[in-house]
C-alpha cells in the first residue's frame, strides 16, 4: 500500500493503515460489501470526476437491491469523494468507494446497522495502469455468469466477483488475457470486470441489460456511438455472433474501448474502424481535446 494514502472512513480522513475492518465482519466473512469505481481525470481546471452522479446512483441501487442502507446520503458521499481526491493529490486515477458492514457478525446473517463507508482515491501507477489499450486475447469461459434469480447481478457486490475471478483465472490458465461468460440462458453476458461490444456490418452490438452489471462505461459508449451516428443494438447475442463479428472490444472504467485481437482461435484485424473511431473520441474526451462530452465530467471543487 502507498504509505501516504489517505482514506475517508465514516466521516474522517485517516491514514490508509487505519482504514481496516475486522476479519469477522459480515462484509469480509460473508462477502457482502458493495462498491463503486470511477475515474479521476486531469482537466485544465484540476481534477474532475467521470459520471460520479451515475456511479453514486448505482451504489445506492446496489444497496437497495441487497436490502442494505448506506450510513451517508449520496450528496454527503459526493462531498467526501472531493475531499479524498484532494487529500491524495490525485490527478489521474480512480476513486473506489466501499460500503460495508464493518462490525463483527459471527452468526448474524442479517445485520440491522447501516453500511459504513470508506473512500479511496488511487493514483494511476504501475499497479493501476489505466488507459492501456494493448489489444486483448479473449476466450470463452466455461463458467456461466451468475444467474439473476440467484443473486442480483445488477448490484456491484464483492461476493459476485468470485464468479469473475474464476472466469479470469480460467483465461489466464489457458494463456488468454480474459474470458467472456455466457449467462445461464446461453446468451453472451460479460467479462469478469468488463462489458462486451461487437461490431457486425457496421452495427455496434452489446448484450442487453438485465443479466449484467449496468456499466457506466457501456452506457457512455452507447450514448457516444449514437451521438456520432453509429447504429447501435442492445440485444441477446450468441457465441456465433462473436465468431462472426468484424470487431470486438471490451469496456470498463479503466479502459473504455479495449480492442480484442483474438477470440479463441479467431484473429481480428485491429484496430477495426468503429473501434478506432470510438477509441479516438474517448481519448479526446478524457484528455479534454474535445468539449462535446465535457458534461460527463464534474469539477470536484
Ligand atoms: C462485471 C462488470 N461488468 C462491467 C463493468 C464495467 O463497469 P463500469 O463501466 O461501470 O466500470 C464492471 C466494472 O467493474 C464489472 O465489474
Amino acid at each position: 500500500m502507498e504509505e501516504t494514502r489517505i482514506v475517508w472512513m465514516n466521516g474522517n480522513l485517516v491514514p490508509g493503515s487505519e482504514a481496516n475492518v475486522p476479519l469477522l465482519s459480515h462484509s469480509f466473512s460473508r462477502g457482502s460489501a458493495i462498491f463503486e469505481t470511477f475515474g479521476v481525470h486531469k482537466s485544465t481546471s484540476g481534477p474532475v470526476v467521470f459520471r460520479m452522479d451515475q456511479h453514486l446512483k448505482r451504489l445506492k441501487n446496489s444497496a437497495d437491491l441487497l436490502g442494505m442502507e448506506l450510513k451517508y446520503g449520496i450528496p454527503e458521499i459526493g462531498e467526501a469523494v472531493a475531499k479524498t481526491i484532494i487529500a491524495n493529490n490525485t490527478m489521474r486515477g480512480v476513486v473506489k468507494i466501499m460500503a460495508f458492514w464493518g462490525e463483527e457478525a459471527i452468526v448474524n446473517m442479517v445485520p440491522s446497522s447501516k453500511l459504513d463507508v470508506a473512500i479511496f482515491s488511487l493514483n494511476k501507477n504501475s499497479n493501476l495502469p489505466l488507459d492501456n489499450d494493448t489489444p486483448l486475447r479473449a476466450c470463452l469461459s466455461n463458467w456461466r455468469k451468475l444467474d439473476p434469480s440467484s443473486i442480483p447481478v445488477e448490484a456491484k457486490a464483492v461476493g459476485n466477483y468470485l464468479n469473475g475471478y474464476l472466469a479470469r483465472r480460467e483465461a489466464k490458465d489457458r494463456g488468454y488475457d480474459l474470458s467472456f461468460m455466457l449467462g445461464t440462458d446461453g446468451f453472451l453476458a460479460e467479462g469478469s470486470i468488463e462489458s462486451i461490444f461487437l461490431v457486425k456490418k457496421n452495427i455496434l452490438q452489446t448484450p442487453k441489460l438485465g443479466k449484467i452489471l449496468p456499466s457506466i462505461s457501456r452506457m457512455t459508449i452507447l450514448e457516444i456511438a449514437q451521438n456520432v451516428g453509429i447504429n447501435v443494438k442492445e440485444k441477446n447475442l450468441r457465441i456465433k455472433d462473436l465468431f462472426e463479428a468484424d470487431e470486438i472490444f471490451t469496456s470498463h472504467t479503466g479502459v473504455k474501448v479495449h480492442p480484442v485481437m483474438v477470440f479463441e482461435d479467431k484473429e481480428f484485424k485491429i484496430p477495426g474502424p468503429i473501434t478506432s473511431q470510438l477509441s479516438k473520441i474517448v481519448h479526446d474526451m478524457i484528455y479534454f481535446k474535445n468539449n462535446k462530452f465535457k458534461h460527463y465530467f464534474k469539477d470536484i471543487v
